[in-house]
């Protein structure tokens, strides 16, 4: 029997040392013990840095969606697969077992042949939090279409750049979604970002607000009743183990948000085997994720990671206010919850509203507390810690991206003695390194530096969808031979990693990964503003809130500023989505530039976080009496 389940620290050390030794066959091992294969592969990794290429067991024929549902049927087919519990409580929760589950999937697969997707097609989901969501992924995956899934929070303009980027040629949608007391007429945003995407030729849309709703003649159609027809048998596509599994958009510092693409084999392997070590899942335990399927979190550890191991896996409509602030701990009572998965964010916004929302509730059913998406500080994590796990339930504070497909660093929970705000060790196979600026590597302890990786590890992202070359320059090109992670870290005395954040123009805002250069972009769209620079800066709930300087083309503009704010607003909410509000926005007559015209950001962040005592060297600025003004103005 292999390493499947990590008990102990000593265990860790063993296991992550044969790990790194020999991590072919250490995946090899795992791969051949936990999972179905159509065929076993010829080659366990190839791999080369420069070019670069990662292939994981190359030559395996499989479905994911084989090893997610079909294998489960004999032994689990009465197991809840999906629990979805609603927006509203009054509303029944649905236990969708995993006989259910197989049928809805087919079903769904066979509408999607039915309007001729085929293997390798790619298929946009702008789904809310509804079960469908859980099922089109499935349905995309057991026939080989590729999924893109956007986040239903993102606006009509973000939506469509996300289509016509990877070129889809279908969509499913719903009329609408329920967010607390909120509805949003999903359809209406689809319908708008329709009009600037020629590539897409039929649109599902499920019911779930009953609102009325425009449909397209020959080109919208209802899901239920295609359901309703179809057949709830299917056999699965046989993929390749490198065929891609789906794409996910992430921002970058700079231009067009990035279409990660996973493949099959790998992402499967590896969002499987961190599911079952991380959280440390047993048979009976119920499981829940309360991030959405939109972001990678919900894709590993929501469908794909629980459902390989035959988890139950809750899933939320709602959010963590409504109807009151106590609804996560009200749901974990009701489905006696084993594991419970979450932001920073949601964790600090809850903190603020009091330790009377938790008290009312029975919490004894958790094991083990997550943490996703940004660096938690100290009193989130000793909130969540004396709370919500009573020092029980060990938190694990887990750090990864969009691009490494599952969770990197991480503690095992009663394995890894926790420290606040550390996400500790990395993950079996995980060769983290510190990198100074000049490209050397930081050895020993007790230091800081960049954080790359050294070494690939199954669910690497192969690729950026239709741009390998930007995908060279992000990861592979600031240190040689490394995965550049973006961000920066420390390695305390005892080689435990904290992730000290974002070291590019990345703005981690509540959870969510925003480049600077869109939203700039938004914003300069508005006809009265020359020039603008956003920054973050901390907040005490989201982490980070974004702080933007503006110029206006008029010196002396005799509008109203207030009604400026509000128009830039909703620019930004037009072009990306509310996510990418600014908390702040100064307007100024200048912007500090290097002489090569580059914006000193360093030196707005500073003021945008009221640490001006040192703003480091001004002089080559090519500006710099604009810096005074700005101090003298800041907000
Ligand atoms: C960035 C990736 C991967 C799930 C959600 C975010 C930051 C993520 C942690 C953590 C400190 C973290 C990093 C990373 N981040 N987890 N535990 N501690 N920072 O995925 O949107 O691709 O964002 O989130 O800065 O690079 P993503």
């Amino acid at each position: 029997m292999s390493n499947y389940h990590i008990k102990h620290l000593e265990e860790y050390y063993q296991v992550y040392r044969k790990s790194v030794r020999n991590p072919e066959a250490f995946w090899e091992e795992i791969a051949e013990e936990h999972f179905l294969w159509r065929k076993k592969w010829d080659n366990v990794l190839s791999w080369d840095f420069k070019k670069p290429e990662v292939k994981w067991f190359e030559g395996a024929k499989l479905n994911i969606t084989e090893n997610c549902l079909d294998r489960h049927l004999a032994t689990r087919g009465d197991k809840v697969a999906i629990l979805f519990e609603p927006n509203d409580p009054k509303e029944e929760a649905q236990h969708i077992t995993y006989r259910d589950l197989y049928h809805r999937v087919n079903q769904f697969a066979n509408v999607l042949k039915s309007k001729g997707i085929k293997k390798g097609d790619r298929v946009c989901i702008y789904l809310p939090m509804i079960p469908e969501l859980a099922i089109s992924l499935l349905a995309c995956a057991r026939i080989g279409a590729i999924h893109s899934v956007v986040f239903a929070g993102f606006s009509a303009t973000a939506l469509a750049t996300r289509i016509n980027d990877s070129d889809c040629k279908m969509v499913i949608t719903s009329d609408g979604s329920y967010r607390g007391k909120k509805t949003i007429d999903l359809k209406c945003i689809v319908d708008e970002a329709l009009e600037d995407c020629n590539g897409v030729e039929s649109v599902l849309v499920a019911k779930r607000i009953h609102s009325e709703c425009n449909m397209k003649e020959g080109r919208d159609e209802w899901l239920q009743p295609l359901l309703d027809a179809a057949s709830d048998q299917l056999t699965a596509t046989v993929m390749d183990a490198e065929d891609p599994l789906f794409i996910l958009y992430t921002s970058g510092s700079t231009g067009m948000p990035k279409g990660m693409v996973h493949t099959t084999a790998g992402y499967m392997v590896y969002s499987a085997y961190t599911f079952k070590n991380v959280f440390q899942y047993r048979e009976n335990d119920v499981y829940w994720c309360t991030a959405d399927i939109g972001w990678i979190t919900g894709h590993s550890y929501i469908v794909y990671g629980p459902l390989a191991n035959g988890a139950t896996s809750v899933m939320f409509e709602g959010v963590p206010s409504y109807p009151d602030y106590g609804r996560f701990w009200e749901i974990v009572e009701k489905h006696k919850v084993s594991q419970f998965y979450t932001a920073p964010t949601a964790i600090r916004a809850l903190a603020k509203e009091g330790v009377e929302h938790v008290e009312k509730h029975d919490l004894s059913s958790l094991k083990v507390l997550g943490t996703v998406g940004e660096p938690i500080n100290e009193e989130a994590w000793h909130w969540y810690d004396d709370n919500i796990g009573k020092r029980r339930a060990p938190i694990v504070d887990t750090w990864w991206q969009t691009e490494t497909g599952g969770i990197m660093i991480t503690p095992i929970p009663y394995s890894t003695p926790t420290k606040p705000t550390y996400a500790t060790l990395p993950f079996m196979g995980i060769q983290p390194a510190l990198m100074d600026e000049q490209g050397k590597e930081i050895k020993g302890n007790q230091v800081d530096g960049r954080l790359c990786i050294k070494f690939p590890w199954p669910s690497i992202a192969r690729t950026i969808w239709g741009n390998h070359q930007r995908y060279k320059e992000t990861y592979f090109s600031a240190y040689e031979n490394m995965y550049f992670t973006g961000d920066g870290a420390l390695r305390d005395e005892v080689g435990y990693y904290r992730i000290t954040g974002r070291v590019d123009d990345v703005i981690i805002v509540s959870g969510h990964n925003l480049g600077t250069a869109p939203i700039e972009d938004a914003i300069n769209e508005h006809p009265a503003v020359a020039e603008s620079a956003i920054v973050g800066f901390p907040h005490d709930v989201k982490g980070n809130a974004l702080y933007g300087y503006v110029t206006l083309k008029e010196t002396g503009e005799s509008r109203n500023h207030d009604n400026l704010r509000k128009e830039i607003n909703q620019i930004i909410t037009e072009q990306i989505g509310p996510i990418a509000k600014l908390n702040k926005i100064q307007f100024t007559n200048g912007l500090p530039k290097t002489r090569s015209g580059k914006i000193m950001r360093r030196i707005l962040r500073k003021i945008a976080s009221k640490d001006t005592s040192n703003l480091g060297d001004t002089s080559t600025l090519l500006n710099p009496e604009c810096v005074q003004e700005i101090m003298d103005n800041a907000l």
